[in-house]
């Protein structure tokens, strides 16, 4: 498991380990690059908290002039699916008018977060949206529209942690994604 293994015997299986990681995230950032032009003004925004180490390396691999900023979006409802009532606990700072954005996000699932947080986000008139997420749940959408333009992985529908994903807050520092163990959850 190499890095991380004081959470060794909480994680039953790895789902994408750590070079697969480096590898596709390199990939991305290459398509990201090449889909704009040279002096582009782009604002990178990560969406709190999962996306942050996603960001982080994805940044390192776009080779074009980017700005970063945050925005930390709460989504109620049962703690396995979000009900598309989107509190804003962080907005973003920089004004975006007339400018790319590029929505930095984890996971999407049911697609109601981020539905949510673009129909809001397109009211203060971009240049353009795009989003890159680093997962991608396409069987669990309900927001059949919500799709990104940037894709690193599908996978199936199991709750997933690391690298940046949590359970209850914990296991965002895993350098790789994995499946916790049943007994875990209850
Ligand atoms: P929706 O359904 O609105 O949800 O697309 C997106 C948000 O739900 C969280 N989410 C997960 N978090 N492992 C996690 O740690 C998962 O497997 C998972 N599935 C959804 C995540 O915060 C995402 O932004
Ligand atoms: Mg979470």
């Amino acid at each position: 498991m190499g890095k991380n293994t004081v959470f060794s015997d909480d994680i039953k299986e790895i789902v994408i380990d750590e070079q697969e990681l480096k590898d596709r995230i390199s990939e991305l950032g290459k398509e990201i690059t090449d889909s704009y032009e040279k002096d582009d003004d782009i604002v990178m925004l990560c969406i709190l908290r999962g996306a942050i180490l996603f960001m982080a390396d994805l940044a390192r691999e776009i080779d074009l002039p980017v700005v970063f900023d945050f925005m930390d979006v709460s989504s109620y409802g049962a703690s396995t699916e979000s009900s598309g009532v989107v509190r804003i606990i962080k907005d973003m700072e920089e004004n975006i008018e007339g400018r790319h954005l590029l929505i930095v996000e984890d996971i999407i699932d049911t697609g109601r977060t981020l539905k949510h947080v673009v129909d809001m986000l397109e009211t203060r008139d971009p240049k353009s949206i795009k989003v890159v997420t680093l997962l991608d749940k396409p069987d669990r959408r309900v927001q059949k529209e919500m799709d990104a333009d940037f894709n690193g992985f599908e996978i199936p529908d199991k709750f997933v942690v690391g690298y940046g994903l949590d359970f209850a807050e914990k296991y965002r520092n895993l350098s790789f994604i994995g499946v916790l163990k049943e007994k875990l959850y209850i």
